[in-house]
């Protein structure tokens, strides 16, 4: 797939795929819904957001099997909007493998260079390289019901993959995997963008999927842009509650800002205060503001905790061992229940349920986030 790589050394001034503007309506439902996108060649980006949100409407309008209601599709500032989707020349795989079943793992990969009407010598060559990307050489002569169910996914893929294509879109591609192999595949996935560079549009419902293979992920939600960022940038710096509560767990937290200060504010909720880092300067005495922060930056401690900028005691209404970690549910007077995370291997107590504790979080746990 040398020639893949080439392709994608991107011309200067070349912009990759964009929407610009695009829509989908069926009757009154707008399946997408006017929006803007643009993916740098070579990028992993993850359509991410919950069912009926329009993903694989956006999915298939770039393989060009919908047609959109408005709006464009453009590749390298050139509109496709109209191209048919076998001139696109982007690969597709989706949630069942859709192998055919009556074809070896060969001549499944080969069908798209049949269709192309590749030369014997070519098929030969291309399947080898497409089966070595995925690590499947040896099995080239069995046929699918051979196969487990992430070796099948890998077919899918190499045939995916074997025409070289511009773009790889694939529609929750591991759906159908259990949570170990899922894993599995994830890592090779992202490896084998590492290595080919193919501008990858992966559509996934799964948050942790979406952080752990992509570039960036863009948030979808009644088919519009929610927030668009790097893994980190979404996880650590929601905009909104809709993206810090579906992108991890999030505690909420409602106050009133008390004090402006030269680093943040402090605010009021349920007649305490507590302080907060902020470099936003909208905000005033006065204002209500809602804030997200994560179970994993909330200590949990028996003794009251000095150490933190802010501080609550509780009784636990619920805890949960996971191995790494131990997940508490404390009940609190001022703040309601706030969930919390411990490292296992750093819990110095024996959790039961409504024992008293205290929990105790810093000035920057928690992000200032808009409610949506
Ligand atoms: N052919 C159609 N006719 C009418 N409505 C449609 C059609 N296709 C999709 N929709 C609607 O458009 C919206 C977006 O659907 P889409 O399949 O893109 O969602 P999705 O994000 O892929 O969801 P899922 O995670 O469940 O696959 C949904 O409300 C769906 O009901
Ligand atoms: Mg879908």
């Amino acid at each position: 797939m040398a020639d893949t790589r080439e392709r994608n050394s991107a011309p200067t001034g070349s912009r990759g795929l964009e929407f610009r503007g695009l829509s989908k309506h069926y009757g009154p439902v707008r399946a997408v819904d006017n929006v803007d996108l643009q993916v740098p060649r070579g990028e992993f980006l993850t359509l991410l957001g919950p069912s009926g949100s329009g993903k694989t409407t956006m999915l298939m309008m770039i393989a060009g099997f919908i047609q959109p209601t408005s709006g464009d599709i453009l590749l390298d500032e050139r509109v496709i909007t109209q191209l048919p989707p076998e001139r696109r020349n982007f690969g597709m795989v989706f949630q069942g493998y859709a192998l055919f079943p009556h074809l070896s793992v060969f001549d499944n990969v080969a069908f798209p260079l049949k269709v192309r009407r590749k030369s014997g010598a070519d098929v030969k060559r291309e399947v080898a390289r497409a089966l070595e990307l995925v690590q499947l050489q040896a099995l080239a002569d069995r046929m699918p019901r051979q196969l487990s169910g992430g070796q099948q996914q890998r077919v899918a893929l190499a045939r995916a993959l074997v025409f070289t294509p511009e773009i790889l879109l694939l529609d929750e591609p591991l759906g159908a995997l259990d949570r170990k192999l899922r894993q599995e595949v994830q890592i090779e996935l992202k490896q084998l963008h590492e290595r080919i560079k193919t501008t990858f549009v992966y559509v996934t419902h799964d948050q942790e999927e979406a952080l752990s293979m992509s570039d960036r992920i863009a948030i979808v939600r009644d088919g519009r842009f929610v927030q668009i960022g790097s893994p980190a940038a979404l996880y650590e710096q929601p905009a909104t509650r809709f993206v810090a509560g579906f992108l991890g767990e999030s505690n909420f937290i409602k106050g009133s800002v008390a004090e402006k200060r030269s680093s943040g504010f402090t605010y009021s909720s349920g007649g305490q205060s507590f302080r907060q880092q902020s470099r936003a300067n909208g905000i005033a005495i006065g204002d209500d503001v809602l804030l997200a922060m994560r179970p994993e930056k909330v200590g949990v401690s028996v003794d009251r905790p000095e150490n933190y900028a802010n501080r609550v005691s509780g009784r636990v209404a619920s805890w949960n061992y996971f191995g790494a970690n131990f997940h508490f549910t404390v009940e609190t007077d001022e703040l309601g229940r706030i969930a919390a995370t411990c490292p296992a291997w750093r819990m110095a107590m024996e959790p039961r349920n409504e024992m008293a504790l205290w929990l105790g979080w810093d000035d920057d746990a928690a992000v200032v986030v808009k409610d949506d």
